[in-house]
């Protein structure tokens, strides 16, 4: 697979054309493009300034979390705990995701209601249970460090300040792509031996049997809608998108997350509540919890022991971690 970027205008992006080595035919990309804002075209030196920023832990107030602390790139950038921790073993309330192939996000957070990148980089250091860190305490801080205040320069042309770690951070953060999974090679690039006949027989569970794909639609396994999949009858403190407009056809709606690289994320859900795959299928085999806004796709069926093996086999398949050369 080859990866050309290409530049209109001030707006870049980058398309993936699958390539068939023996003809050297060419046929369009399956995978969306990603559309890079106007103002912040994407540099090898601004992700490599931003690769440096996301593992700083300068960026929190007692100078021991960086955002690789709650989004590690062994994980899938996830951190394996129900709810992040934050400065002084604050607690979040919600499960960090993961942010490989986060280019592709129309929109940020469990709310879907961020419309960039650059704008969500602010809110984990100002976040008194995150990193807990005005930004005028933060920008005193980085520019007495030679190296960021020489790279803002040459890159940036300007002072290290809230422009730079913005549009650093998310440039790095689109260049984080998982798309080599054995699913992609059995489906997109038609390698018929990339998936195990169990493999296989998942998949045709999880797409044709069963109606996972209707939110979780391939090529990311997500729609980016917001909804709610019956996790509880009463959601509690945290009604998802219901805080962004005090609507109630919007409790219990989250970001549907991407499943892929699922199996290294646990424990899954906005909050962390379900340790295993095997207890989500669980979940969605009894039709989740009632709830007036659940989605009226959701429904009970029943797996065989085989059908379940087959199902998790299927969603193991969506594994990548081609990324990590970049961290061995
Ligand atoms: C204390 C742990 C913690 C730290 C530190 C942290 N994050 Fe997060 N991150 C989270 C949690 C929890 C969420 C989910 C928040 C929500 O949706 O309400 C999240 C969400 C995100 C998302 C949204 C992903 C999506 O699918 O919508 C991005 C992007 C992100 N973080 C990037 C960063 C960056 C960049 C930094 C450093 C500046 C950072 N995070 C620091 C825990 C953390
Ligand atoms: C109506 C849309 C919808 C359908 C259909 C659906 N899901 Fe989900 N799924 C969601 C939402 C929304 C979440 C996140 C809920 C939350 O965070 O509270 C989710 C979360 C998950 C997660 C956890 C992801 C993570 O990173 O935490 C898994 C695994 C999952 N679904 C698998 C499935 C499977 C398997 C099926 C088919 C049996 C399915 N889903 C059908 C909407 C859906």
């Amino acid at each position: 697979m080859k990866q050309l970027l290409i530049i209109f205008g001030g707006i870049s992006l980058i398309s993936f054309f699958l390539t068939d080595c023996e003809s050297s035919d060419r046929s369009v990309s399956p995978y969306p493009s990603i559309i890079f804002p106007e103002d912040n075209p994407s540099t090898q030196e601004k992700i490599e300034l931003g690769r440096k920023l996301f593992f700083d832990k300068r960026l929190s107030k007692n100078n021991e979390i960086a955002c690789a602390s709650c989004h590690l790139p062994e994980y899938a950038f996830t951190d394996r705990l129900p709810v992040a921790q934050g400065v002084e073993g604050r607690t979040t309330e919600r499960n960090a995701p993961s942010i490989l192939n986060a280019g592709y996000l129309p929109t940020v957070m469990f709310d879907a209601h961020i419309e960039t990148l650059e704008k969500q980089v602010i809110v984990p250091i100002q976040e008194h249970t995150e990193m807990d860190l005005s930004i005028k305490e933060l920008l005193t801080k980085l520019r007495k460090v030679p190296a960021y205040q020489e790279a803002a320069k040459s890159i940036f042309g300007r002072d290290f300040d809230a422009w730079v770690l913005t549009r650093s951070i998310s440039s790095f953060e689109r260049s984080l792509m998982s798309l080599d999974s054995k699913f992609d090679r059995y489906y997109y690039q038609n390698d018929k031996n990339a998936m195990s006949a169990s493999e296989v027989r998942g998949w045709k569970l999880f797409s044709e049997k069963l109606y996972c794909t209707e939110c979780h639609t391939p090529p990311m396994f997500t729609t980016y809608e917001a909804l709610n999949n019956g996790l509880y009858s009463d959601y509690g403190e945290d009604k998802g998108r219901f805080r962004i407009h005090n609507d109630s056809t919007d409790i219990g709606k989250f970001k549907i997350p991407s499943l892929r690289n699922i199996t290294l994320t646990f424990p899954y859900m906005h909050d962390g509540s379900i340790g295993s795959l095997e207890e989500v299928l669980a979940h969605y085999s009894k039709g989740g919890n009632d709830h007036v806004n659940k989605d009226k796709r959701i429904v009970p069926f029943t797996l065989s022991n085989t059908e379940e093996k087959d199902l998790l086999n299927f969603m193991e398949a969506l594994t990548d971690t081609s990324y990590m050369k970049d961290y061995r």
